[in-house]
């Protein structure tokens, strides 16, 4: 159930997700003190002596032997730019996480109670099978909010997913720095029905049966799904232009024989296409909503249902680390409420 029973404001106005000033106040504000995750632990012993990877549009290079951060090579920068740069490189679970920030919180630190969760649920019986680095043309905040509506399945993968929980299901817990989404129904909407069941009984796993979905703050997204989880980094590149990086994983299991091996690969191929076609169903989504923001046009005023109380809590948080002064409402005769939100 949600904790607020009434429609909540919206803080943002359109303004906010295309400004250069205020993007670069996030960068500053919220991204630089934050860890991102940006690999795979495979990415490191690979046989690579180096990983690279980019934030904020610089490319940086991780040193795999001594986990450390490096700026990659480019024509334009001297040996000395390279080597006086340096960040922090940590892993937990299987999990690469980088900061740029020398001081400030641990990853430890920084992802709190739920270390111990990301650690076992991208651990040992857990395998990536798909890394999609998304380009969206739209501003990060816009990629955020559009994973912390609760409808959001209805609304934007009606031909992907097919269920869909009712709201007495629906769990949300707010806090200061992450919110989480439960959906607790083990019979109806359960995820473990049909054919999870007979594969986790091939595999010999046990998938939890209840989904669950957290948002770090700023941006490092989690969720858990029967036999497979993900874990999503948004990213600002320009102020209306993102990078999403997804990895996927699915509960393999240990068994090592033909039928484990055969119905592993079954599952890692329908995991791909079920999640690259929900991706598109986003993308489409996000790219649409920029230009209705940016457009002349765009609605005036707007209200935050119930359901979507976690965007509400998101744009708090944003608003309130980078000075943002929220959306008040002018009423006039007609009621209609207007934007008066400024950077
Ligand atoms: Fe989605």
């Amino acid at each position: 159930m949600f904790q607020s029973d009434t429609h909540l404001p919206q803080l943002l106005a359109p303004v906010h997700y295309s400004d250069p000033g205020l993007l670069e106040r996030e960068v500053q504000k919220l991204m630089m003190p934050a860890w991102h995750c940006v690999g795979n632990i495979d990415d490191l012993s690979q046989g690579k002596e180096c990983y690279r990877f980019e934030l904020f549009g610089k490319m940086y290079e991780i040193d795999g032997a001594r986990r450390s951060i490096r700026m990659a090579a480019t024509p334009s920068q001297s040996r000395s730019d390279r080597l006086y740069f340096s960040g922090r490189v940590q892993v937990v679970g299987k999990l690469v996480f980088v900061s740029l920030s020398n001081a400030g919180q641990s990853l430890r630190e920084f992802l709190g109670t739920h270390y111990d969760y990301i650690r076992d649920l991208f651990g040992g019986q857990w395998q990536r099978f798909l890394v999609a680095p998304q380009i969206v043309k739209a501003n990060w905040k816009g990629l955020v909010e559009n994973i912390l509506e609760s409808y959001h399945l209805e609304e934007v993968h009606k031909n992907t997913f097919r269920t869909f929980p009712s709201a007495d299901v629906c769990f949300h817990d707010l806090h200061d720095s992450w919110s989480g989404y439960t959906e607790r129904n083990e019979s109806e909407h359960s995820h473990l029905r049909g054919g999870v069941a007979t594969i986790s009984r091939l595999l010999k796993v046990n998938p939890h049966p209840e989904y669950r979905h957290i948002i770090i703050y700023p941006n490092c997204v989690i969720a858990r799904m029967g036999l497979f989880n993900w874990i999503q980094t948004i990213l600002p590149i320009t102020p209306v232009q993102s990078m999403n990086y997804w990895q996927f994983f699915f509960l393999r299991g240990e068994k090592k024989n033909p039928v484990a091996w055969a119905t592993s690969e079954l599952l890692k191929n329908w995991g791909r296409r079920f999640f690259m076609k929900a991706l598109e169903e986003d993308n489409q989504v996000l790219e649409g909503v920029q230009a209705g923001l940016q457009s002349v046009s765009h609605p005036k005023g707007g209200l935050i249902s119930a359901r979507e109380e976690r965007i509400f809590h998101f744009q708090r948080h944003a608003a309130e680390q980078t000075g943002v002064v929220p959306v008040t409402y002018a009423t006039g005769r007609d009621s209609a409420m207007k934007w008066s939100g400024t950077c």
